[in-house]
Protein backbone atom coordinates (compact mmCIF):
# COMPACT_ATOMS: atom_id res chain seq x y z
CA UNK A 1 0.00 0.00 0.00
CA UNK A 2 1.13 3.38 -1.21
CA UNK A 3 1.13 6.32 1.56
CA UNK A 4 1.02 9.58 0.25
CA UNK A 5 0.69 13.01 2.17
CA UNK A 6 -2.12 15.62 1.24
CA UNK A 7 -1.17 18.56 1.82
CA UNK A 8 1.15 21.30 0.02
CA UNK A 9 3.01 22.23 3.46
CA UNK A 10 6.79 21.81 3.29
CA UNK A 11 7.67 21.07 6.45
CA UNK A 12 5.28 18.66 6.65
CA UNK A 13 6.03 16.95 3.52
CA UNK A 14 10.11 16.96 4.56
CA UNK A 15 9.12 15.52 7.84
CA UNK A 16 7.05 12.62 6.36
CA UNK A 17 9.52 12.12 3.52
CA UNK A 18 12.12 11.99 6.05
CA UNK A 19 9.95 8.96 8.27
CA UNK A 20 11.16 7.32 4.98
CA UNK A 21 7.60 5.84 4.44
CA UNK A 22 6.21 8.13 1.78
CA UNK A 23 5.57 7.64 -1.89
CA UNK A 24 3.31 10.63 -2.66
CA UNK A 25 1.90 13.71 -2.68
CA UNK A 26 -1.37 15.49 -3.24
CA UNK A 27 -2.55 18.85 -3.49
CA UNK A 28 -5.33 20.91 -4.34
CA UNK A 29 -6.42 24.30 -4.80
CA UNK A 30 -7.75 24.58 -0.95
CA UNK A 31 -4.53 23.09 -0.06
CA UNK A 32 -2.07 25.32 -1.44
CA UNK A 33 -4.23 28.24 -0.95
CA UNK A 34 -4.27 27.02 2.69
CA UNK A 35 -0.47 27.77 2.36
CA UNK A 36 -0.81 30.59 0.96
CA UNK A 37 0.30 30.44 -2.31
CA UNK A 38 -1.46 32.15 -4.95
CA UNK A 39 -0.34 33.02 -8.69
CA UNK A 40 0.22 30.82 -11.04
CA UNK A 41 3.89 31.06 -10.68
CA UNK A 42 4.01 30.92 -7.54
CA UNK A 43 1.76 27.78 -7.67
CA UNK A 44 3.71 26.21 -10.83
CA UNK A 45 7.36 26.94 -8.39
CA UNK A 46 5.46 24.91 -5.44
CA UNK A 47 4.63 21.68 -7.37
CA UNK A 48 8.46 21.70 -8.23
CA UNK A 49 9.33 22.00 -4.65
CA UNK A 50 7.46 19.43 -3.57
CA UNK A 51 8.67 17.12 -6.34
CA UNK A 52 12.53 17.84 -5.28
CA UNK A 53 11.66 16.61 -1.57
CA UNK A 54 10.16 13.29 -2.79
CA UNK A 55 10.64 10.59 -4.47
CA UNK A 56 7.11 9.34 -5.68
CA UNK A 57 4.62 10.65 -7.86
CA UNK A 58 2.73 14.46 -7.39
CA UNK A 59 -0.60 15.49 -7.88
CA UNK A 60 -1.06 19.02 -9.89
CA UNK A 61 -4.74 19.58 -10.02
CA UNK A 62 -5.61 21.50 -12.70
CA UNK A 63 -8.00 24.34 -12.56
CA UNK A 64 -9.66 24.22 -16.63
CA UNK A 65 -13.21 22.56 -16.73
CA UNK A 66 -13.03 22.68 -20.19
CA UNK A 67 -11.71 19.82 -22.42
CA UNK A 68 -8.90 22.15 -24.21
CA UNK A 69 -8.23 23.99 -20.97
CA UNK A 70 -7.61 21.14 -19.47
CA UNK A 71 -5.01 19.62 -21.96
CA UNK A 72 -3.37 23.03 -22.37
CA UNK A 73 -3.11 22.97 -18.54
CA UNK A 74 -2.39 19.49 -17.97
CA UNK A 75 0.54 19.41 -20.21
CA UNK A 76 2.01 22.51 -18.71
CA UNK A 77 2.24 21.05 -15.18
CA UNK A 78 3.18 17.31 -16.53
CA UNK A 79 6.23 19.12 -18.23
CA UNK A 80 7.49 20.52 -14.70
CA UNK A 81 8.49 17.41 -13.12
CA UNK A 82 8.74 13.89 -13.83
CA UNK A 83 6.78 12.96 -10.99
CA UNK A 84 4.04 15.08 -11.98
CA UNK A 85 0.24 13.55 -11.96
CA UNK A 86 -2.13 15.64 -13.63
CA UNK A 87 -5.37 15.86 -11.38
CA UNK A 88 -8.05 16.36 -13.27
CA UNK A 89 -11.84 16.75 -11.61
CA UNK A 90 -14.74 13.75 -12.63
CA UNK A 91 -16.60 16.07 -14.63
CA UNK A 92 -17.46 15.00 -18.78
CA UNK A 93 -14.84 17.03 -19.72
CA UNK A 94 -12.42 15.77 -17.13
CA UNK A 95 -13.35 12.23 -18.46
CA UNK A 96 -12.20 13.05 -21.78
CA UNK A 97 -8.99 14.60 -20.98
CA UNK A 98 -7.65 11.62 -18.98
CA UNK A 99 -8.58 9.30 -21.87
CA UNK A 100 -6.35 12.51 -23.77
CA UNK A 101 -3.80 12.10 -21.41
CA UNK A 102 -3.53 7.95 -20.99
CA UNK A 103 -3.24 7.76 -24.63
CA UNK A 104 -0.25 10.47 -24.89
CA UNK A 105 1.98 8.92 -21.75
CA UNK A 106 0.70 11.29 -19.39
CA UNK A 107 -0.26 10.26 -15.69
CA UNK A 108 -3.76 11.25 -14.51
CA UNK A 109 -5.19 10.93 -11.37
CA UNK A 110 -9.15 11.59 -11.41
CA UNK A 111 -10.22 13.85 -8.63
CA UNK A 112 -13.57 14.59 -6.92
CA UNK A 113 -15.12 10.73 -7.31
CA UNK A 114 -18.17 9.84 -4.87
CA UNK A 115 -19.41 6.57 -6.83
CA UNK A 116 -18.36 3.47 -8.19
CA UNK A 117 -19.81 4.78 -11.35
CA UNK A 118 -17.97 7.64 -11.38
CA UNK A 119 -14.54 5.10 -10.74
CA UNK A 120 -15.50 2.92 -13.38
CA UNK A 121 -16.02 5.47 -15.93
CA UNK A 122 -12.63 6.66 -14.56
CA UNK A 123 -10.87 3.47 -15.70
CA UNK A 124 -12.39 3.09 -18.65
CA UNK A 125 -11.07 6.46 -20.06
CA UNK A 126 -7.27 5.16 -18.31
CA UNK A 127 -7.04 7.03 -15.53
CA UNK A 128 -3.67 6.27 -13.50
CA UNK A 129 -5.38 6.91 -9.96
CA UNK A 130 -9.02 7.25 -8.72
CA UNK A 131 -9.70 9.37 -5.74
CA UNK A 132 -12.91 8.52 -3.77
CA UNK A 133 -13.16 11.01 -0.66
CA UNK A 134 -14.08 9.05 1.85
CA UNK A 135 -13.81 11.56 4.55
CA UNK A 136 -16.44 13.79 2.54
CA UNK A 137 -18.57 10.73 2.32
CA UNK A 138 -18.87 9.90 6.01
CA UNK A 139 -19.38 13.54 6.41
CA UNK A 140 -22.68 13.57 5.54
CA UNK A 141 -23.59 10.46 6.90
CA UNK A 142 -22.82 7.62 3.87
CA UNK A 143 -20.31 4.83 4.11
CA UNK A 144 -16.97 6.28 2.67
CA UNK A 145 -15.37 3.17 3.16
CA UNK A 146 -17.81 0.87 1.56
CA UNK A 147 -17.17 2.92 -1.89
CA UNK A 148 -13.54 1.50 -1.78
CA UNK A 149 -14.69 -1.49 -0.89
CA UNK A 150 -17.01 -1.30 -4.20
CA UNK A 151 -14.20 0.25 -6.20
CA UNK A 152 -11.85 -3.03 -5.51
CA UNK A 153 -14.60 -5.47 -6.54
CA UNK A 154 -15.33 -3.79 -9.58
CA UNK A 155 -11.48 -3.14 -10.24
CA UNK A 156 -10.81 -6.94 -9.81
CA UNK A 157 -13.81 -8.10 -11.94
CA UNK A 158 -12.01 -6.74 -14.94
CA UNK A 159 -8.36 -6.79 -14.27
CA UNK A 160 -8.08 -2.47 -14.47
CA UNK A 161 -5.02 -1.15 -13.38
CA UNK A 162 -6.24 2.45 -12.36
CA UNK A 163 -4.58 2.48 -8.70
CA UNK A 164 -7.42 3.12 -5.66
CA UNK A 165 -5.86 6.36 -3.98
CA UNK A 166 -8.18 6.86 -0.80
CA UNK A 167 -8.31 10.49 -0.29
CA UNK A 168 -10.05 12.51 2.12
CA UNK A 169 -8.36 10.29 4.82
CA UNK A 170 -9.11 11.91 8.13
CA UNK A 171 -7.63 10.29 10.86
CA UNK A 172 -5.48 6.38 11.50
CA UNK A 173 -8.22 3.93 11.43
CA UNK A 174 -9.29 5.38 7.73
CA UNK A 175 -5.87 4.00 6.68
CA UNK A 176 -6.18 0.78 8.33
CA UNK A 177 -9.70 0.46 7.07
CA UNK A 178 -7.92 0.95 3.56
CA UNK A 179 -5.36 -0.93 3.71
CA UNK A 180 -7.68 -4.26 5.26
CA UNK A 181 -10.12 -3.91 1.89
CA UNK A 182 -7.47 -3.26 -0.78
CA UNK A 183 -7.08 -0.06 -1.58
CA UNK A 184 -3.26 0.65 -3.67
CA UNK A 185 -3.37 4.52 -2.40
CA UNK A 186 -3.87 6.34 0.48
CA UNK A 187 -3.54 10.15 0.98
CA UNK A 188 -3.69 11.78 4.30
CA UNK A 189 -2.74 14.39 6.74
CA UNK A 190 0.51 13.28 8.48
CA UNK A 191 -1.33 12.90 11.69
CA UNK A 192 -2.99 10.11 10.19
CA UNK A 193 0.68 8.52 9.13
CA UNK A 194 2.29 8.93 12.93
CA UNK A 195 -1.20 7.76 14.39
CA UNK A 196 -0.35 3.93 13.21
CA UNK A 197 3.27 4.40 15.68
CA UNK A 198 0.89 4.92 18.40
CA UNK A 199 0.74 2.20 21.01
CA UNK A 200 0.39 2.75 25.36
CA UNK A 201 1.89 -0.90 25.50
CA UNK A 202 5.04 0.25 23.58
CA UNK A 203 5.30 3.20 25.89
CA UNK A 204 5.44 1.12 28.91
CA UNK A 205 7.32 -1.81 27.14
CA UNK A 206 10.25 0.46 26.50
CA UNK A 207 9.95 2.73 29.13
CA UNK A 208 10.41 -0.72 31.55
CA UNK A 209 13.28 -2.23 29.43
CA UNK A 210 15.37 1.36 29.13
CA UNK A 211 14.43 1.40 33.40
CA UNK A 212 15.97 -2.41 33.72
CA UNK A 213 19.01 -1.59 31.63
CA UNK A 214 19.93 1.52 34.35
CA UNK A 215 19.27 -0.69 36.94
CA UNK A 216 22.12 -2.98 35.81
CA UNK A 217 24.06 0.14 33.96
O1 LIG B 1 -7.37 14.53 -1.43
C1 LIG B 1 -8.59 15.20 -1.27
C2 LIG B 1 -8.57 15.87 0.03
O2 LIG B 1 -7.68 16.94 0.03
C3 LIG B 1 -9.88 16.28 0.56
O3 LIG B 1 -9.77 16.16 1.93
O4 LIG B 1 -10.35 16.58 4.23
O5 LIG B 1 -10.79 18.35 2.49
O6 LIG B 1 -12.16 16.28 2.58
P1 LIG B 1 -10.83 16.89 2.84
Amino acid sequence: MKFFIDTANLDQIREAQDLGVLDGVTTNPSLMAKEGITGRENILKHYVDICNIVDGDVSAEVIATDFEGIIKEGKELAALHEQIVVKVPMIKEGVKAIKYFADNGIKTNCTLVFSAGQALLAAKAGATYVSPFIGRLDDISTDGLNLIAEIRLIYDNYGFDTQILAASVRHTMHVLECAKIGSDVMTGPLSSIEGLLKHPLTDIGLEKFLADYRKGN
